[in-house]
């Protein structure tokens, strides 16, 4: 099987990694017409953007048939983890649709960190050792915390919303964070929770294409999770990344491969879980060795801003070998050049702020990355309103640039901030310092 030479696409999600991945995807020779749902100001510079939200089943198959759509690519875990691959497979008007994205089964080693240690200790992947603890356990979970060293690590086994992590400083705090999660402090998402042994190195976060079978190591990228500079303050969905990563070089990543990508897909077929899609794994350094923090079932989001414009080759044929089970063939071609992006976040967030604020200077950002400009804006949380842009969401821009060196390309991102401003517009001015 083999995706027609022009395909029309539809693109799920409306963050700035679906703004990166439209633009690699408009960039395509083959690439059709491109429809994002519902998308935002940036992604209706690539495509078209359709009203629709990202886990809307029953509208995506009424858009998808009516539009001869050929491929589908979901950007958000939301939609997969809810099944989505599956509702196509099983529905007869959309069995011949390829989606790029896990099953609902594949879709768990991210919708259930239970299941994704489980998968891991069945498989032999390295991870900090662990048990879980559901309702009516709290007293079991505390004598396993007992017989660990401090920090404590304790995760939501559900999806949180990125927020289902705690890492208490002492057994009595770990106590109490055990009896808040067990007694619902995060839903249903709490009821068991992940207790975990604290590893102490270095993240990165390393994504992997699959068609299930075969495999493409992307670049590897780093992420800022916490609002402040120097890593303080609360966990964020990201403030910036930077790609490559000095400290993943080839002799790590060939140990990542080694120890944890080809067992992880081993893993997958063995267990005839279908996986056509991205594996995005959190790494942590220790030492040297790699220690899976986290499986996430999609593409990273800023990770994704500093990850695409690195590929240089066609990402339609990136996405036919995934789902056609052709990825042996495909030829990934990478840059050399280094990718930073930063993030112009909303006041107030990751608390709460304000929507509807005019977003000014856009048009002064010079060029494209693809026309040889250095700096490109992907809309995070962005909407048209007549002609202006204005911000809907915390995270509202990713301000990506390409160079021959971290310092040129977080230099030339700096700069073009400079001339963007929206009121209570906050960013990090130390991503990729840490690197030096
Ligand atoms: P997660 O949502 O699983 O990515 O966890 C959020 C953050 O908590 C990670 O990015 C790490 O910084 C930290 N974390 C999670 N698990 C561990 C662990 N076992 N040891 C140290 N830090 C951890
Ligand atoms: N940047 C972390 C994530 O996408 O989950």
């Amino acid at each position: 099987m083999t995706l027609p030479e022009k395909v029309n696409i539809l693109l799920l999600g409306g963050g700035g990694r679906e703004h990166a991945i439209a633009r690699s995807v408009a960039a395509s020779p083959r690439c059709g017409k491109l429809y994002i749902a519902p998308g935002n100001a940036g992604t209706a510079l690539c495509g078209t953007n359709v009203d629709i939200e990202a886990a809307n089943f029953g509208a995506i198959k009424q858009f998808v048939v009516g539009h001869g759509i050929g491929l589908v690519v979901v950007g958000p875990e939301d939609p997969l983890v809810k099944g989505i691959v599956d509702f196509f497979a099983d529905d007869a008007e959309l069995k011949f649709v390829p989606v790029v994205g896990p099953s609902q089964a594949g879709a768990r080693l991210e919708g259930s960190k239970d299941f994704a240690k489980a998968f891991m200790t069945r498989h032999g992947i390295p991870t900090a050792a662990y048990r879980t603890f559901g309702r009516g356990e709290a007293a079991e979970g505390k004598a396993f915390l007992a017989t660990l060293k401090p920090p404590y690590v304790l995760k939501a086994d559900g999806l949180a919303a990125g927020k289902g992590v705690v890492i208490p400083q002492t057994l009595d705090e770990a106590h109490g964070e055990l009896d808040e999660m067990l007694g619902g402090k995060f839903g249903s998402a709490g009821s068991r929770v992940v207790v975990e042994e604290f590893l102490k190195g270095i993240e990165c976060s390393v994504f992997v294409a699959t068609d299930g079978e075969n495999y493409k190591i992307l670049p590897v990228a780093k992420d800022y999770k916490r609002v402040g500079e120097g890593d303080t303050g609360p966990n964020t969905g990201g403030m910036g990344a930077v790609s490559p990563v000095p400290f993943a070089g080839a002799k790590f990543i060939k140990r990542v491969e080694e120890r944890i990508v080809r067992p992880t897909i081993a893993g997958l077929a063995a267990e005839k879980i279908t996986y056509k899609g991205f594996i995005f794994i959190g790494l942590m350094n220790v030492g040297g060795d790699p220690y899976v923090i986290e499986y996430n079932v999609r593409m990273g989001d800023p990770e994704t801003e500093v990850v695409f414009p690195r590929i240089t080759g066609d990402v339609i044929g990136l996405f036919e070998g995934m789902v056609c089970g052709t990825l042996d063939g495909y030829e990934l071609k990478v840059s050399g050049q280094v990718a930073a992006t930063v993030v112009c976040t909303s006041g107030g967030y990751p608390g709460e702020y304000r929507k509807g604020l005019p977003v000014a200077g856009l048009d002064a950002v010079g060029g494209d990355l693809a026309d040889g400009g250095s700096t490109t804006v992907f809309h995070a949380g962005t909407v048209r309103k007549g002609d202006a842009v204005v911000t809907s969401g915390g995270r509202v821009l990713a301000v990506t640039s390409l160079a021959g060196s971290m310092d040129e390309a977080l230099a030339a991102s700096y700069a073009a901030i400079e001339g963007i401003s929206f009121e209570g517009m906050n960013f990090r001015r130390d991503i990729g310092r840490d690197l030096e």
